[in-house]
Formats: C-alpha cells, sequence, structure tokens
C-alpha cells in the first residue's frame, strides 16, 4: 500500500510506552525504507528540550531497544526527522503553539497522525483541544488520532468517552489501538483459519470441546500500582486482548479482508456472546491476587506489599472467565480465558480441544494416554501452531504416545516484528482492520461489565495464589465437565 508522507505527533512522548515502544518501531520502520519521504516526528512533552537534547534522548532509547543494535546511517536520517515541541496537554495555549508549528507546510506535511500515548483521563480533553485549534480538520490533508488502551474504565465510561471524542472527530479518523492485532502470530490466526481448508469442518461445536485462551506473565505489576490497582486483569487484558483473541478464533470468514468486512464479523460474535446475569457471576467467572512467592528462585512480594498499593486492595491479578457464544457454531462449547501476574511461565497461548473418539476403543488394552486431540496456536513467547495426535509407539506392544505436528510461525533466523511497527505503518496507511471499532469496543464492555459490577460491591474477600504458581486451584470451579482442566503447556502431556 502506497502512504504520503505525515507529520507523526506523539503527545506523551518522554513517557514509557514511547520510549520502548514507539520511537523503537518508528526507527525500524525508518531502517526497512517504511516510512515515506518527508516523514516528521513531533514529540509533545512538558521539558524543556530543543532537538538536539530531544535526539539524544531518542538515542539513548534506540540504543538500548534497536532491534540489530543502532545502525549509525539510519539513526542520521531518523534523527532528522525528529523534532520536539514544548507543551502541556491542559494548557490551551500549549495546542495553539502546537497548530502554529504544525501548520507551517514547509516544514511539516500536513497529514498529521496524533498518538495520544497518555494518561486515559486526558483521552477526552486532548482531542478538544486539538479540535479547537483546527487540527482535526481535513482540508489540505488527513488528520488520525491513535487512542490508546484503556478505552473507558466501563460501558458508561467508554460511551462517555465516545461520545465526546464523536462531536470532534469521524470514526474513520479514530484508531483505538490493541497491540495484541499487530502480532504476527494473532494475524496467522487468521491466515491459518481462512487460507487452508483442512480445519473449516472441524472448527464448530461438532467436534471442538472447548476452547482454552492463556496469557500469563511471570512479571509482577512494578511501580504500575496506581493505574494497575483502578484496573486490574479483567480490565487490564480480558477485555481487551484476550476478548479480541477469542474473537479471531471464533468467528466466521469475513467476506473480505477490508476493515469493515473483519469487524462486522468480530462485532457479530461480541453480540452473540451469551449475557452473564450479575446473581450468576460467580458461575462465570474468578478472580485473584497474588500473594508472596518464588519466581525463578528468588522471593518475591504479595501485591499488597507492592509500592503504592493500598492495603486493603481487592484489585484481582489473576482473573478467569468462561463464555458461550449463542450462535450455530458454537452454541455451549465453552470458552475458558484466563491472564495472571506473577504466574509460573510467561506464555499467551490458545488452546482448542477437540471431542474425545465416540468409542473407547481401546478399554481392555495397556493404553494409558488416552488425550483426545489438541491444537496449540502459540502466541507468545513461542510462536508456534501445534497439533497433537495420538499414534502408536513402535513395537510389538500396543501403546500410543502423542505426537505433535508443528507448523511454526516463525524460525529463529526469520525477521521479528514488533507489534508496534505494524500498526503505526498501517496508520500512515490509512488501514483501521487492525483497529478497534466503536461497536467491538462497546460489546466488549457489555460483555464484561456486570463481572466489574458484582466485584467492585464484593470487597470483603479475594482469592490468592502464591506468586510463580498456575493460579489458584478453585478457579477449576469455571469447567463444565470432570476432564476439562487447565492446559499450561505446548508440550504433549498425557491424560
Ligand atoms: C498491556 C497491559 O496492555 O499488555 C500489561 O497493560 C500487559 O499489563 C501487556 O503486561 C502484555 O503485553 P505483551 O505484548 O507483553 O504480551
Amino acid at each position: 500500500m502506497k502512504a504520503e508522507a505525515c507529520t507523526y505527533v506523539i503527545f506523551g512522548a518522554t513517557g514509557n510506552l514511547s520510549r520502548i515502544k514507539l520511537m523503537p518501531a518508528l526507527y525500524q520502520l525508518d531502517d526497512g525504507n517504511l516510512l515515506p519521504e518527508g516523514t516528521k516526528i513531533l514529540a509533545v512533552g512538558r521539558r524543556d528540550w530543543d532537538q538536539q537534547q530531544w535526539q539524544a534522548e531518542v538515542r539513548d532509547m534506540l540504543q538500548a531497544k534497536a532491534r540489530n543494535g543502532l545502525d549509525e546511517s539510519v539513526f542520521k536520517r531518523f534523527s532528522q526527522r525528529l523534532y520536539f515541541q514544548k507543551g502541556d496537554l491542559k494548557d490551551p495555549q500549549s495546542f495553539t503553539a502546537l497548530a502554529e508549528t504544525l501548520n507551517d507546510a514547509s516544514r511539516f506535511p500536513q497529514n498529521k497522525a496524533f498518538y495520544l500515548a497518555v494518561s486515559p483521563a486526558d483521552f477526552g480533553g486532548t482531542v478538544e483541544r486539538l479540535s479547537t485549534d483546527g487540527l482535526l480538520e481535513e482540508d489540505i490533508g488527513w488528520s488520525r488520532v491513535i487512542i490508546e488502551k484503556p478505552f473507558g474504565y466501563d460501558l458508561l465510561s467508554a460511551q462517555a468517552l465516545q461520545k465526546r471524542i464523536g462531536h470532534y472527530l469521524r470514526e474513520d479518523q479514530i484508531y483505538r489501538i490493541d497491540h495484541y492485532l499487530g502480532k504476527g502470530t494473532v494475524q496467522n490466526l487468521l491466515v491459518f483459519r481462512f487460507a487452508n481448508t483442512m480445519l473449516e469442518p472441524l472448527w464448530n461445536r461438532n467436534y471442538i470441546d472447548h476452547i482454552q485462551i492463556t496469557h500469563s506473565e511471570e512479571l509482577g505489576i512494578g511501580s504500575r500500582a496506581h493505574y494497575y490497582d483502578t484496573s486490574g486483569a479483567m480490565r487490564d487484558m480480558l477485555q481487551s486482548h484476550l476478548m479480541q483473541l477469542m474473537t479471531l478464533v471464533t468467528m466466521e470468514p469475513p467476506a473480505s479482508m477490508d476493515a469493515e468486512s473483519l469487524r462486522d464479523e468480530k462485532v457479530k460474535v461480541l453480540k452473540s456472546v451469551r449475557p452473564i446475569p450479575k446473581e450468576a457471576v460467580n458461575a462465570y467467572a474468578f478472580r485473584a491476587q497474588y500473594s508472596g512467592g518464588n519466581i525463578k528462585g528468588e522471593r518475591v512480594n504479595g501485591y499488597l506489599q507492592e509500592a503504592d498499593v493500598p492495603l486493603n486492595s481487592v484489585t484481582e491479578t489473576y482473573a478467569a472467565l468462561k463464555l458461550y457464544i449463542d450462535n450455530w457454531r458454537w452454541k455451549n462449547v465453552p470458552i475458558y480465558m484466563r491472564t495472571g501476574k506473577r504466574m509460573s511461565k510467561s506464555q499467551s497461548v490458545i488452546s482448542i480441544c477437540f471431542r474425545r473418539p465416540p468409542l473407547h476403543f481401546f478399554r481392555d488394552t495397556h493404553i494409558s494416554c488416552n488425550s483426545p486431540n489438541w491444537l496449540l496456536l502459540g502466541i507468545q513467547p513461542e510462536e508456534c501452531i501445534r497439533m497433537e495426535m495420538t499414534v502408536k509407539e513402535p513395537g510389538l506392544e500396543m501403546s500410543t504416545r502423542i505426537t505433535s505436528l508443528d507448523a511454526s510461525y516463525r524460525q529463529e533466523d526469520e525477521l521479528h516484528t514488533d507489534a508496534y511497527e505494524d500498526l503505526l505503518l498501517d496508520v500512515i496507511q490509512g488501514d483501521r482492520s487492525l483497529f478497534l471499532r466503536w461497536d467491538e469496543v462497546e460489546y466488549a464492555w457489555r460483555i464484561v461489565d456486570p463481572i466489574l459490577q458484582r466485584w467492585s460491591e464484593d470487597r470483603d474477600y479475594i482469592a490468592t495464589y502464591p506468586a510463580g504458581s498456575w493460579g489458584p486451584e478453585e478457579s477449576r470451579r469455571l469447567f463444565d465437565k470432570e476432564h476439562q482442566h487447565w492446559r499450561h503447556s505446548l508440550t504433549p502431556e498425557c491424560s
């Protein structure tokens, strides 16, 4: 797709996201000659920096993050794109000054992408001020706004935010980012499903017993208590990233891969999710908090001992959820999702468990391994697709083992790109397929809202799990059937 030069304006450019993701991603795009000629990057921050100081800062960021080390010739070109403008999001004058800078067409391309890498509380106000100073108008070039998650805190606040920014922006100017959609393995899921016919006949309630989506992290909340304690795992990961994975696994084939067709199908899934009644939340959702434990042999604190966490906090660092999609394809197939901080291992995996054969064929033999077929989609760190089959073990005895057919996404020596590279480029190219449309966000909030309400009322108790474990055993109560269990590993397990 051919793109025109633009000015990327980054609000919150000195913050963490910009340091570890945005600047490195823009640099990598430049390295790959993917930034249109003339593209400029204007950082807006509160510091009193000039262009040179900012260039030096960015050099430091890249030295730590550039994929193959910093390439001086690429950096020379990249640094010429970099500008810094002092500005305060709360100060209308700053926006007037920004408009003056940006309106100088001899220095800055008139296509503008505004990346709001700022606190969610500032999303609405920033859009409003950009509009007041005429920066969202599209008389000369396009104007697009990229909004980080979380989009709202619950259904009502998301609706209020949408209403507010909807006064100033058309839907096609808004790029709501969910960086999971930029991951190569997540996009591979679409290719795997829709470029191969082999699995499609099996991709339904007749053959699939249940689906699991797991995102676990060894890390705790680090220094993010102020954000995390008001968010919790359900908002931070489940309502957004995991829900997106769920729609991609379960949606119908879209009419085409254009943004609207793709998102129409995702929304249909979200609309078909069986509502969870507030009084039945405990049957569908489970929450817990990590207590002290060991990660890789080192003692780590529990959540309540982390810096800035209130002593009586009942914020969940682990959330598990069961959903049903009431449509022809998925009726009564449970979808189990879980996520947690300070768990045994960092990984994101989609595990699809097929039904067992209708007859227990080998009942009277020594065959001990009677495992169902699993299809495992490793999102990270292992990027793979594995299908497990039971086969006979060589030898005279009738015994079996599980073997796994491997369709790895990427070999060690193949290029690894970061999700943000893909998404930042899509913005320049005007491709919204991998960004969330408002109705997707709204329906995702509708699904989890009763749970969030119930949890915010039940403030007396929260289950705990030791840091370094796979989460609380009690979360098993979500399973519909005795044989269902959390699948932790990508290597064959026998049941
Ligand atoms: C972010 C969450 O959106 O995603 C973090 O706020 C989480 O809490 C992160 O750690 C996980 O992303 P990734 O790409 O590291 O799996």
